[in-house]
């Protein structure tokens, strides 16, 4: 689990515990924060390439790999600055992930195939301006993991999509709108997983945005109707 120390990834992380997950590593920019009893503690920036080098050198045993670790950076498409934020989110966001995949890869192959969940977003279709950075690194990253799904049929490996809008977490601190529990879900991302989903669509506006992709783009952004 990338990002297990907090947020979303801790509820993950508690939830496979309780479902019977004989090992759990929570992976940590500071293995300090984890404070969760039961996991295992993995140093881990998925910006250092040494850190996921030594991550796959590790956890030989792994059988589910969770990108879940993301920042978003708030960044508007015209902002100052924007070029050099949408770096750093997509370092984390893609290319952090992107590196995780190519390392484990080989050892969800020895150990049977496994799965992989990349946990993506609403906002992989859905241009918000003021998240523009943040949503071309989560388009970024459906695209990643339909190709990624294709290329791991051959070795047996589930590879699940999670798309969700809000959630009740520190990186959502400063919103006020309805926001799901992480809690609930990582139940539903679970029960996807279980049941051999390739995605999880987890929440009403996510369904919406996803089969409103097929229709006209002024129902799906009235502004342009205006
Ligand atoms: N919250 C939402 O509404 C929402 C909606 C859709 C998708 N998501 C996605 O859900 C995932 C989890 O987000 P969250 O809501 O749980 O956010 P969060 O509470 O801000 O947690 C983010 C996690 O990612 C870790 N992280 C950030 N950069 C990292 C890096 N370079 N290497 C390793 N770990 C890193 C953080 O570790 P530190 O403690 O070291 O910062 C933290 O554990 C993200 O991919 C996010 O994009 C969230």
């Amino acid at each position: 689990m990338t990002g297990g120390n907090r947020g979303f990834g801790a509820e993950l992380c508690r939830l496979l515990l309780e479902r019977g997950a004989a090992k759990v590593y929570a992976g940590a920019r500071d293995v300090r924060s984890i404070s969760q009893e039961g996991v295992v503690g993995v140093q881990l920036d998925v910006t250092s390439a040494s850190d996921i080098a030594s991550a796959a050198e590790h956890c030989r045993d792994v059988t589910l790999l969770v990108n879940n670790a993301g920042i978003s950076t708030d960044t508007s498409i015209l902002a100052d600055g924007v070029v050099d934020a949408a770096r750093r989110d997509f370092e984390t966001n893609v290319f952090g992930p992107m590196a995780m995949n190519q390392a484990f890869a080989p050892t969800l192959a020895t150990n049977g195939g496994g799965a992989i969940i990349n946990v993506l977003s609403v906002l992989s279709w859905f241009g918000q301006p003021d998240l523009a950075v943040y949503g071309a690194s989560k388009a970024a990253g459906w695209s990643l993991t339909n190709s990624l799904r294709q290329v791991l049929l051959a070795q047996h490996t589930q590879v699940l999509g999670l798309y969700v809008a809000y959630m009740d977490t520190d990186m959502t601190a400063g919103i006020d709108s309805p926001k799901s529990d992480p809690g609930e879900i990582a139940a539903l991302t679970l029960d996807g997983l279980e049941a051999g989903a390739h995605e999880v669509v987890a929440d009403d506006i996510s369904r919406h945005v996803r089969s409103a992709l097929s229709g006209d783009l002024d129902a799906l952004y009235p502004v342009l109707g205006q």
